[in-house]
């Protein structure tokens, strides 16, 4: 399969297309590879965000675009617990895998998709963008090149302020669709991998303090997209 891909040959279906999958689908384009598909929760939204964005085949659910045989690679950008689902049943349909970081809710989970996608001979790549960005790139060479000596202590932060207020909500709160845990996974995947990109270095404990700053958060009555910026009303909730 894979001696065929080329960028112009290769079929390419994105699913979810909140924030971060219309960022997929313009890092595609300007690489030159053309979006085929389009998945989406309903065949509804499919075709509309198909039209918005331009993408020729819309469909209802990631299972009905994986036995379109045309398309060759997923790019997942949903919901965290989607992520070992779908990519399990992309590797086995025998498609190649994009999927956001975390690839899964715990390691058993990562665990079996990394074995499913060597068996298989099928790429499984996580979206680690951070890596690409220059400064991550010059400090990982500096690194190489033994311009810093010997890494005793690395510090670093990540700071976003989108949770700020008791109303910010999405599917990250909630345990059962974004995972246990949390920031950890959501942009805490970002710093670890980073770290380890740079360094060479592989985490092998964790000590950590938690805290919620906010007892009581204030959910939404309906479904929110992430960052869409919409504000919301008193009675939206
Ligand atoms: N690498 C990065 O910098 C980065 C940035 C943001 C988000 N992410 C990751 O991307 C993923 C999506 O995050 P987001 O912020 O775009 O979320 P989002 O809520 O904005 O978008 C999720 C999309 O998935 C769709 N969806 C839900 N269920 C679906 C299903 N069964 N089949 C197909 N589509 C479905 C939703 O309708 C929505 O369009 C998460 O795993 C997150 O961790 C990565």
């Amino acid at each position: 399969m894979t001696e065929k891909l080329t960028k112009q040959s290769i079929g390419v279906g994105v699913a979810g297309t909140g924030f971060i999958g219309p960022a997929h689908i313009e890092a595609l384009r300007r690489n030159g590879i053309k979006v085929l598909g389009l998945a989406e929760a309903t065949k509804e939204k499919a075709v509309e965000k198909a039209a918005e964005l331009g993408i020729p085949r819309a469909f209802g659910s990631l299972y009905k675009m994986l036995a379109d045989p045309d398309i060759d690679v997923v790019h997942l950008a949903t919901p965290n617990y989607l992520h070992h689902p779908h990519t399990k049943a992309a590797l086995l349909a025998g498609k190649h895998v994009v999927c956001e970081k975390p690839l899964a809710m715990n390691t058993t989970e990562s665990a079996e998709l990394v074995k499913l996608s060597k068996e298989k001979n099928l790429v499984n790549a996580v979206n680690f963008n951070i890596r690409m960005y220059p400064l991550a790139q010059q400090a990982r060479s500096m690194v190489q090149n033994g311009d810093l000596g010997d890494l005793f202590i690395l510090q670093g932060s990540y700071l976003q302020d989108w949770l700020l207020f008791q109303t910010d909500w999405n599917w990250r709160l909630e345990p059962d669709l974004g995972g246990t845990l949390r920031a950890v996974g959501d942009i805490g995947s970002h710093w670890l991998d980073l770290l380890t990109f740079i360094t060479g270095l592989h985490v092998e404990e964790v000590y950590a303090d938690f805290k919620t700053f906010h007892p009581i958060r204030k959910k939404p009555a309906k479904p929110v997209e992430t960052y869409t910026g919409k504000i919301l009303t008193p009675e939206d909730y």
